[in-house]
């Protein structure tokens, strides 16, 4: 079966359209930054920007140069920390090569850091704090099997990837306590041994190494449940494009041996715009509760 990450997101950016339909002096606002002309970066700030004006959140875009000193990117984020009307502060993953991203995110004001890589906030997290700001695709993919009732529960989760926006948030989330957590989990990257032999024991694996195909129906027990975070383009010439979008998993060999399956696109994709549209929505709350209380 299909899980409808598209359909998701759209539940959840209409609940976020309800509670901003009324009752509020001011709307939300997110500031994206986006250094560079990255393609795939200038497609999902879009897509992030289009999803704010929808939902009726504020969005700034801050494009900046790809040559930007660290210095003066730092001077942007500072300001956009002491603007008052500023919910939250997103910069659009990966810099380019002479800007530190670890150096530049700890400068994000981390009550401000919506996208929830701040180490203050993945700190918390790590510390199973669940009242912080959680990485936006890690949480949408958690949201997203607690909403299909999937329950990971004592469950054998295989993450595969390490990286700091996905899997290593991705492996801190499940093994919380508390709802839609509490799993057993592994995380699996490129030198792993016999990942072959692990990913066959896994009930939940989530795909997130960044090559294209590369859970293949083997590695799969019958039953489990796919989730695929890939976006990779590979060339074929039978599409008008050129080329197609596929995710980490070989979605046709796959499909029929798992239980569940995201689709690629419109699986999780949509899942970490709507977090960031409610993680912005989160500390428009904070704030006005704040502002309220002084
Ligand atoms: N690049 C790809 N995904 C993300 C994300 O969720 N946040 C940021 N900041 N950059 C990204």
């Amino acid at each position: 079966m299909i899980l409808d990450g598209k359909q998701i997101a759209g539940e959840i950016q209409q609940e976020i359209k309800q509670a901003l339909s009324s009752g509020h002096t001011r709307m939300p606002c997110l500031a994206v930054v986006l250094v560079g002309e990255n393609p795939p970066s200038v497609i999902y700030v879009n897509r992030k920007t289009k999803a704010c004006a929808e939902v009726g959140i504020k969005s700034i875009k801050k494009e900046l140069p790809a040559n930007i000193a660290e210095k003066a990117l730092i001077e942007e984020i500072e300001q956009l920390n002491n603007d008052p009307a500023v919910d939250g502060i997103l910069v659009q993953l990966p810099l380019p090569h002479h800007l530190n991203p670890m150096n530049v995110i700890q400068h994000i004001n981390a009550e401000k850091d919506v996208d929830g890589q701040h180490p203050e906030n993945l700190g918390k997290l790590f510390m199973g704090d669940t009242d912080t700001f959680a990485p936006c695709t890690p949480l949408g993919i958690k949201v997203m099997l607690e909403r299909s009732n999937i329950d990971v529960s004592g469950q054998h989760v295989l993450v595969i990837g390490r990286s700091n926006l996905v899997g290593k948030p991705m492996a801190a989330l499940l093994m919380q306590t508390g709802p839609g957590a509490n799993a057993t989990v592994t995380v699996a990257h490129s030198r792993t041994k016999n990942l072959k032999e692990i990913a066959m024991t896994a009930d939940v694996i989530i795909a997130a190494i960044g090559q294209p195909k590369f859970v293949t129906a083997d590695m799969v027990k019958p039953g489990a449940v796919i989730v695929d975070v890939g976006i990779n383009k590979i060339d074929d010439s039978t599409k008008g494009t050129g080329y197609q979008i596929v995710g980490d998993v070989d979605f046709d060999a796959v499909k029929d041996k798992c239980s569940y399956i995201t689709p690629v696109p419109g699986g999780v994709g949509p899942m970490t715009i709507a977090m960031l549209l409610s993680n912005t929505y989160k500390s428009f709350l904070r704030r006005q509760a704040i502002k309220s209380q002084t």
